[in-house]
């Protein structure tokens, strides 16, 4: 079997590279960049990739891979931080310079590894780039402000400033389609096997013929392709639960429940913790403080819930939909830590239970999309929105009050309620208003009044890895904004949020 090895410099990207790799047909996976010799020779090495990172070459700290994987015989390609560390490597000159972000104008050289990206701007995410280059090196792509690729093709070493791999990079998978075709020589015959048999008969595994499973569903189509993964692998031997933490959106404690009883026909507890949540929250306004009082209030509600069910002493697990970019954001071994996803970072270490399943760990939501309708799970539910564990926590700017949540309740329904009478809730990827703590000045009724700014944030993206905010046609726009004003007391203003991620991130907290 081929197989490319993607080491791991802690970019946010590297496991997208790594799935880029198998969708063209080759099997790849993501090592520490500690990996032994042995682990990445493993069977039909066909090349190497080294992904971007948040250090510059120069750094005393800076990541670094053993020599090694410079000597294996196969084609090396650098990514951003990887490119900077060959040609650091190999004798060529770093410096941090213009920074580019987002779209880049380039011009394309004539190599190989370019073929077809008659494209006219890439993606680019760097403050540092390649000044001078190593002996024996050629640039063969340009932007204004650096050198965005180079290739020897004797030492058979290659790198790309930009990141090939977002959806952002217009044909971006040409560049890994040439590395593996014209560059590695690959076949690329490899087809994934039935994902969700694969996953299914690792539950089992790992759960053990006699161990329970408390799923917590959030009403999101991670936790419920997570659970219906676990209930075709142990059955009743799964319990589900879910909690109302007083952070939903309105009626969706109600609309949630009555779905996975109704239509999923889970057995289902639903538990009402609104006041524990709100309580622990009152007058915290630092945003990691917030994710991980709630990290650790939904354990100590589940480990509660698990109590209730033991009848005899077995070994309980919690099932989680975590996917791969909240884990990535969380921070790894060796990624930058983004912020803590209540179901990465946020959670205590003494848990009470024997351990986590997160069989979605490895997969991007567009994955468990295509995942959730091969288990038939209904059509509606899995092209429903993202809605993150921490609900509308992390869209109160500062410290939580039940009048700010009712003022974003309500903005919220509003615009959700345009977006849907517009047809435009397939095409976003997500929208949600923000309280965002401003109050300013305005004149209503000829009264003058000093009231809340809501911020609308509505953005387009494949994974939620990179994303850009979604043009929304003015006209929506400005009925949204009115209708907010006119309908929500307190609010005097509304502002649209144009920021892509990076540098933004979706969530403003
Ligand atoms: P950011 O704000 O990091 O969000 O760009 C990326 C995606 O993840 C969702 N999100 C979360 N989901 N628990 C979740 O289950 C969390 O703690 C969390 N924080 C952010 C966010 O809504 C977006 O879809």
């Amino acid at each position: 079997m081929e197989r490319v090895v993607v080491i791991d410099f802690g970019g946010q990207y590297n496991q997208l590279i790594a799935r880029r790799i198998r969708e063209l047909g080759v099997y790849s996976e993501l090592l520490s960049r500690n990996a032994s010799r042995e682990q990445i020779q493993g069977q039909g090495l066909s090349g190497i990739i080294l992904t971007g990172g948040p250090d510059s070459v120069y750094d005393p700290e800076a990541k670094t891979c053993p020599s090694y994987i410079f000597e294996m015989g196969v084609p090396v390609l650098g990514i951003c931080y990887g490119m900077q560390y060959i040609a650091h490597i190999f004798g060529g000159t770093i410096q941090a310079g213009h920074r580019e972000y987002a779209d880049t104008p380039i011009d394309m050289g004539d190599h190989p590894l370019m073929a077809g990206m008659d494209v006219g701007y890439v993606w680019m995410n760097h403050n540092d780039s390649v000044t001078a280059l190593p002996e024996g090196f050629q640039a063969i792509a340009r932007t204004e402000h650096c050198i965005a690729a180079f290739a020897n093709d004797e030492k058979r070493l290659y790198g790309t400033q930009f990141h090939a791999e977002v959806a952002h990079t217009p044909k971006g998978i040409l560049i890994f389609e040439n590395f593996l075709k014209k560059i590695c020589h690959c076949a690329c015959t490899y087809k994934p096997e039935n994902l969700a048999d694969t996953l299914v008969e690792q539950i089992r595994r790992q759960v053990g013929p006699k161990g329970r499973v408390l799923g917590a569903l959030s009403g999101g189509v991670d936790s419920t392709v997570a659970a219906a993964l676990v209930h075709r692998a142990i059955g009743e031997r799964l319990s589900c639960v879910f909690v109302d933490h007083g952070l939903l959106r309105q009626n969706e404690a109600e609309e949630v429940a009555a779905f996975y009883r109704e239509q999923l026909g889970l057995n289902l507890t639903a538990v009402n913790a609104k006041e524990r949540f709100l309580s622990k929250l009152a007058g915290v306004s630092e945003p990691e403080q917030k994710r991980k009082i709630i990290g650790t209030e939904f354990v100590r509600v589940f480990e509660e819930e698990t109590r209730k069910l033991k009848t005899q002493d077995e070994d309980w697990y919690l099932l989680q939909g975590t996917i791969y970019p909240d884990v990535i954001e969380s921070g790894t071994e060796s990624s930058a830590k983004i912020k803590s996803h209540h179901n990465v970072g946020g959670l205590p270490a003494d848990m009470g239970f024997v351990g986590l399943v997160e069989p979605l760990r490895m997969l991007f939501k567009d994955e468990v999309r295509a995942l959730g309708e091969s288990l038939g799970i209904p059509h509606d539910l899995v092209w429903r929105q993202p809605f993150p564990g921490p609900g509308l926590a992390v869209r109160v700017l500062g410290d939580i009050t039940e009048e700010k949540l009712e003022i974003l309740r309500q903005s919220d329904a509003i615009l959700r309620e345009e977006i849907r009478l517009a047809g435009l809730q397939e095409q976003i990827w997500q929208y949600f208003t923000v309280f965002t703590g401003i109050r300013s000045v305005g004149v209503m009724g000829d009264q003058r009044t000093y009231d809340y700014a809501i911020g609308v944030r509505a953005v387009t993206s494949t994974d939620a890895m990179t994303v850009e905010w979604a043009e929304i046609p003015y006209t929506v726009l400005r009925r949204i904004s009115s209708r907010i004003i006119a309908e929500v007391s307190h609010v005097n203003r509304v502002v649209y949020d144009i920021t892509s991620k990076p540098p933004g991130t979706i969530e403003w907290e």
